[in-house]
């Protein structure tokens, strides 16, 4: 396998460089504690490409993203970066760019080509020969079961409207503890329910620049409130029943969600200011990691929502809330900055000026303190065993030299500045087990297309020829010294 570094983006270790959070001599900045994860993440449908290959069946983004007009340039995710072919590249470059542990999804159309049924073994096979190369590698696997590319099949049925659903995915886990759950040990239920439920099934809105933007998802539904909550309620159901049948066939697997936080920052750090950041923070995930981790849905939700509350039985109560050995969230942004109030409400938020710092996409914020808030407020509000850090990252202006080099200096000051929040956090006891970079390569940013580019390593979409960034140099050189460089 070629060298696909530069050699001007990285030095090599050498006798003064040590591994495992032991400190260069003289070197003072911060290290994570021994066992740390350097992670990078993908998804299925961003990546993998083929998407009729080996008996798959189709999911709702395979339908959506061929309507006219939903995607940018009319991109789809029919070859992607074409992974499904090349993952053996892949995880070479993983390996040689200091990776430590891989998150990747797994495409329930692929398994189960219509949702329920007869699994397909060649969709099986594929992410079973990934997780040996990974193995093979250094790199610990970690499953994404849902990655928002629902069966069409089961689409067609209702999707994520039917409880029927929840069950379907429930047997589809139970069938990947049993295929994978022998090499796999760490599995996530369902990626940022909060985005697929809200974006895929009504759109939401969000400020950019004083503007409002409506940002949707597959399969692009415009529904009632009442009708998003019955969403929302099956989407947690699904990943409680989840947990179960997985526990059931495999007890020695850890679980846990890989959602999105919706973080209250606290503008200033103020006890009254803490406290009004911790009120929002469980306001903003009521319908999701708050009633994962509660196993009740709050009173002030249930009130709030009155008629339009989901229906829901104590039982699914019960499987919603079952022990997680981990919480896995994605943090980008904060929710909002936030500040105390005397109202019933307990906050108030306090809007990002007009020239707030951006990372390349038109919602990133660049407010790297949420990965400090967003875990230590998860640490108060409901203690998890553990915390990952599925995902973070930025996408940039990225442009190949004509030396073919990739300058991204706004990515490696975004993880700098996220990594030393996180650090933080986890000095003070948070624990946080890992972080996953989004994203390992250049993708399919969903509706956004091609152009958007989050990866540590370009890829040229029309000859698939990738190119570590100055950003994989950074890892690299991180994730060995396993300290913030
Ligand atoms: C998603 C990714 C996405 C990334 C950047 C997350 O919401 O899980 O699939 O590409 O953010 O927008």
């Amino acid at each position: 396998m070629s060298n696909y570094f530069d050699s001007r983006d990285f030095v090599k270790l050498a006798g003064n460089h040590v591994q495992s959070g032991k400190k260069m001599p003289g070197a003072t900045l911060p290290t994570f504690p021994e066992q740390f994860l350097w992670g990078v993440a993908t998804a299925a449908y961003q990546i993998e490409g083929s998407p009729d290959a080996d008996g798959k069946g189709k999911s709702i983004w395979d339908t959506y993203a061929h309507i006219p007009g939903k995607m940018k340039n009319g991109d789809t995710g029919d070859v992607a970066i074409d992974h499904y072919r090349r993952y053996k590249e892949d995880v070479a470059i993983m390996k040689e760019m200091g990776v430590n542990a891989y998150r990747f999804s797994i495409s329930w159309p692929r398994i189960f080509p219509n949702g329920v049924g007869k699994p397909n073994q060649k969709g099986v096979d594929f992410y079973s020969r990934l997780v040996d190369e990974l193995l093979k590698a250094g790199i610990e696997p970690f499953g994404t079961l849902y990655h928002w590319d629902l069966p069409q099949a089961l689409q067609d049925k209702g999707g994520w409207q039917s409880r029927d659903t929840a069950q379907a995915f429930a047997d589809y886990a139970s069938l990947i503890a049993e295929q994978l759950g022998d090499r796999v040990k760490h599995f996530f239920t369902l990626n940022e329910l909060q985005n697929f439920v809200d974006m895929g099934h009504r759109g939401t809105e969000i400020k950019v620049q004083g503007k409002d933007v409506r940002i949707e998802l597959a399969p692009g539904l415009q529904l009632s409130t009442a009708q998003v909550n019955q969403v929302s309620h099956h989407a947690v159901l699904a990943h409680g029943l989840a947990v179960q049948s997985m526990r059931a066939i495999r007890p020695d697997l850890l679980l846990g969600p890989a959602d999105v936080l919706f973080t209250g920052v606290p503008i200033i750090d103020t006890p009254a200011n803490v406290r009004a950041a911790e009120i929002a923070t469980k306001k903003y995930n009521e319908r999701f990691l708050d009633v994962m981790l509660t196993g009740k849905y709050s009173d002030s939700y249930l009130q709030a929502a009155g008629q339009d509350a989901p229906k829901f039985t104590e039982a699914d109560l019960k499987a919603i809330g079952s022990p997680l050995d981990f919480v896995g969230v994605n943090i980008y942004i904060p929710k909002s900055y936030v500040e105390a109030s005397e109202d019933a409400k307990g906050f108030r938020e306090v809007p990002t000026s007009l020239t707030h710092p951006k990372m390349g996409s038109p919602w990133h914020s660049f407010s790297p303190e949420v990965l400090y808030w967003g875990p230590r407020l998860m640490n108060s509000l409901w203690k998890p065993k553990a915390i990952y850090i599925t995902e973070n990252g930025c996408a940039a202006g990225d442009v190949l030299t004509t030396e073919g080099r990739v300058l991204d200096t706004d990515r490696v000051m975004y993880m700098r500045a996220v990594m030393l929040n996180l650090h933080r956090a986890i000095s003070e006891a948070v624990p946080v087990k890992g972080n996953f970079v989004w994203s390992a390569f250049d993708n399919l940013e969903w509706t956004g297309g091609f152009g958007t580019r989050f990866g540590l390593v370009h890829v040229d979409f029309k000859t698939q020829k990738r190119t570590p960034k100055l950003s994989a140099a950074w890892f690299k050189e991180a994730s060995q010294r396993n300290g913030i460089v």
